[in-house]
């Protein structure tokens, strides 16, 4: 491997030589000579940013073969130019216009472009939040004895709305209720809460805590002092959500309390009559 790669590396070539220890005299040389093909400076990667679930094409151009070559492959990598991050692999057979494709991680990959005319762009689809890295694009042209390599590197950002995930009321009997409103987003959403009396609450009422990994915002209002909807507004540049809830929440323990004595009386209601009745018999059995 040879990193960090500038344009004076463009058109090296490379042959690969291995001496034997226990034959002397004897060496092995590569089948290939390896012409080395840099196409950008790292300052000029190209970005392209999507929304989570659509689809993105991965562009990469090299100088078409201009003599006729016996195959090519292009190799697409993710996050490191190494062999275990191959997520597409294709080869196209120019004798006989085969494709043969070994790896196509998640079947979400597919050439778009064609490489005979030094275009090896890729199309990727249901694009997810994890998705976002550094793609490297490999292109390997078989030309008789010798091989073209081609690097090119872009980078890929999937964006996503702020969507409202959960929100609901916690209830915890040491430290007290809860309202938790629990958002995605990339970039991360903020959130703000409006109160039962239309107004917003301010920051210091209120805790957030972002999951950057996850690329989720949680927000939590604790021990909320007024009755009535709660609303949490989550946003950031590409849109906004809001969800309203209850407080108290219909289930929670107080409410319990007035089901279980409204019950109650009608009960108690019967017991008393019942006594009575079985006095008043008793009484005048005598
Ligand atoms: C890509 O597939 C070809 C076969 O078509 C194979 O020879 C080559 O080793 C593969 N490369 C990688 C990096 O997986
Ligand atoms: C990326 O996220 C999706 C769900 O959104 C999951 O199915 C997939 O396994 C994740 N991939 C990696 C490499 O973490
Ligand atoms: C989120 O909040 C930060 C700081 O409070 C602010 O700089 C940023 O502009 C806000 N983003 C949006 C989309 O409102």
């Amino acid at each position: 491997m040879i990193q960090h790669l500038t344009l004076r590396d463009n058109e090296r070539q490379f042959i690969c030589l291995v001496d034997l220890q226990d034959y002397t005299n004897e060496t092995s040389q590569s089948l290939f000579q390896t012409i080395l093909v840099v196409a950008a400076d790292r300052n000029n990667i190209w970005r392209v940013t999507v929304n989570k679930g659509d689809s993105a094409t991965l562009p990469c151009t090299f100088s078409p073969p201009d003599q006729y070559p016996s195959n090519i492959t292009v190799l697409w990598m993710k996050e490191n130019p190494w062999k275990e991050s191959v997520v597409f692999n294709q080869t196209r057979s120019l004798r006989d216009g085969s494709d043969s494709v070994t790896v196509n991680k998640g079947d979400r990959y597919q050439l778009i472009g064609d490489p005979t005319q030094g275009d090896a762009s890729i199309r990727m689809r249901d694009l997810g939040l994890n998705d976002t890295s550094k793609y490297f694009c490999h292109v390997h042209v078989k030309n008789g004895g010798r091989e073209y390599v081609t690097q090119d590197e872009m980078r890929l950002q999937v964006v996503a709305p702020a969507t409202i995930l959960e929100l609901s009321v916690v209830t915890d009997n040491i430290i007290g209720d809860s309202i938790v409103c629990k958002v995605e987003g990339e970039p991360p959403a903020n959130i703000t809460w409006i109160d039962p009396e239309n107004s917003a609450l301010p920051g210091n009422s209120t805790t957030v805590t972002q999951l950057l990994e996850k690329h989720q915002t949680v927000g939590e209002i604790l021990n909320p002092t007024l009755r009535g909807n709660y609303s949490c507004v989550a946003v950031n540049e590409h849109g906004r959500d809001v969800r309203q809830i209850h407080f108290p929440a219909a289930d929670n323990d107080y409410s319990n309390f007035i089901i279980a004595m409204l019950c109650l009386i009608p009960l108690a209601k019967f017991l008393l009559l019942l006594i009575t009745g079985i006095i008043l018999f008793i009484k005048i059995k005598d």
